[in-house]
């Protein structure tokens, strides 16, 4: 099943399932127009569908909405979209669905979908027999056009960037941290020694590779590990497809969503890399059984920065919850800008200017887990909120010139001013420009004499 990266998303399902509703959410989560097929066809001819059905009888009727619902499904801009509940009976509507869109089944009990839509003036709801025997009936061609049954907004998210939680990894190259192979043994092809996210591995990887273009290459590590091998990815015979496998709680959460690959220079970090999707991101929470306290701490920071944006406590959530939660999160905001062309993938980087800052003050030693805890403290504090227990964090010992020296060099900063992304509450992430003794004041306050 392909990504819907650059497609449409379109919900299917019964009336009464709550197409409209999740189609309005998931159209805001993701900044994409919201199309519902029946006010479209309504709007188009000036006519209800209640009429329509009097006037053209059903069968005229589908010919309508096959002609709209095709329009639509080719237009190229990708959209939510919420077929009429007997769209997908059409042929020609399955087709067009199975090339441009990713079809998601909304599923619905028939007595629910009755007690919802009974004594409306949907034509196909005014008598209870009848009702059952069109759901019935339908079922098999919801089950022939879906990809997928879906129950929640962040099921589709996280099916619209690949994402699954437990599901086996295929491919035909494996790039794996060393380490967690010994740890969770895995065969798959050929195996590779992913070593150090530079790009002297990544030359070694390409040179040792025998995949063909339509060879498959699996990360299979933490953040280092997929960022190196979705770079390799990238680059190996001008881009191979690849599957991430994070291992930590940072990749789970943050690191091998997204598209974002690269490697590490010696003059910083991150310095060369690509957008390069994976087809697939397999989560598998058991993993993190045997991750170190201190790289569970790093992912930590992640969960809270992304509860804080969410504006949910998503670090109280059972722990295979907690990974759902924030990986759709990420998702969501990916697809909402997906090569960081939009501004939207900005937020993600709530607490890191300050972090980011600690970190380089400290030549590398301060973990990025707790400079990052550190800097949701700061912008916390800027943006004038409260606290919250989670981040119980104490002053760190660093040159305090050379924090706000690398902070200034940041690349959120403009004409004197500091971009931050801060928040106007919780939930609420506003990037706004701050005053620079606000922020220095801000730093001051992480940094112990
Ligand atoms: N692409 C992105 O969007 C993105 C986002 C955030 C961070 N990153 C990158 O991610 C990297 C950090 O990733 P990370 O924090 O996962 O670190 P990491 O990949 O370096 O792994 C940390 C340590 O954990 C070990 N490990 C991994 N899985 C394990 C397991 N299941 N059990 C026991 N040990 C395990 C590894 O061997 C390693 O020693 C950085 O390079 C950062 O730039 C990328
Ligand atoms: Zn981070």
């Amino acid at each position: 099943m392909a990504t819907a990266l650059d497609r449409h998303i379109a919900l299917i399902g019964f009336m009464g399932a709550g197409k409209s509703m999740l189609g309005l959410q998931l159209a805001d989560r993701l900044d994409r127009p919201f199309l519902d097929l029946d006010r479209e066809i309504e709007r188009a001819l000036k006519r209800s569908i209640p009429e329509l059905f009097q006037q053209e009888g059903e069968a005229g009727f589908r010919v309508i909405e096959a002609e709209r619902t095709l329009a639509t499904l080719r237009q190229s801009r990708p959209a939510v979209l919420a077929l009429g509940g007997g769209a997908v009976e059409t042929r020609a509507i399955r087709k067009a669905l199975r090339e441009h869109a990713l079809t998601v089944l909304l599923e619905v009990e028939v007595d629910e979908a009755w007690e919802r839509v009974a004594r409306t003036a949907r034509p196909l709801a005014q008598d209870a027999d009848e009702f059952r025997a069109l759901y019935e009936r339908r079922r098999s061609s919801y089950d022939e056009a879906a990809d997928l049954r879906v129950h929640d907004a962040d099921d589709v998210v996280l099916a619209a960037l690949g994402i699954e939680l437990g599901g086996e990894p295929e491919g035909d190259a494996l790039i794996a941290d060393e380490r967690v192979l010994q740890l969770h043994p895995l065969e798959l092809g050929t195996t590779h020694v992913a070593g150090p996210k530079t790009l002297a591995s990544a030359e070694r990887l390409w040179d040792e590779l025998r995949i063909g273009r339509d060879g498959t290459i699996v990360g299979y590590g933490g953040g280092s590990t997929t960022d190196l091998a979705g770079f390799v990815a990238a680059g190996y015979m001008r881009g191979v497809r690849w599957i991430s496998v994070p291992t930590t709680l940072v990749g789970q959460v943050d690191a091998g969503i997204g598209g974002k690959t690269g490697v590490d220079l010696p003059s910083g970090k991150n310095l060369v890399g690509a957008f390069h999707y994976p087809d697939r991101v397999l989560i598998d929470p058991s993993l993190l059984d045997t991750l170190p306290a201190d790289e569970h701490r790093n992912g930590m920071a992640e969960v809270v920065k992304t509860g804080l944006l969410a504006g949910r406590a998503l670090w109280e959530l059972p722990q295979d919850e907690m990974i759902r939660a924030c990986a759709a999160f990420k998702a969501a905001v990916c697809l909402a800008d997906p090569y960081e062309r939009r501004g939207r993938r900005e937020i993600l980087n709530l607490g890191h200017t300050f972090g980011h800052a600690l970190e380089a003050a400290s030549e590398y030693r301060l973990a990025h887990g707790e400079a990052v805890a550190l800097g949701l403290t700061a912008a916390l504090r800027v943006s004038g909120l409260e606290i919250p227990d989670v981040l119980d964090v104490q002053p760190v010992r660093v040159d305090r010139e050379r924090a706000w020296t690398a902070l200034q060099r940041d690349k959120k900063a403009r004409d004197g001013r500091i971009r931050l992304v801060l928040l106007e509450e919780v939930g609420k992430p506003v990037v706004r420009e701050a005053e620079p003794t606000e922020v220095r004041k801000a730093l001051d306050e992480l940094i112990a004499d």
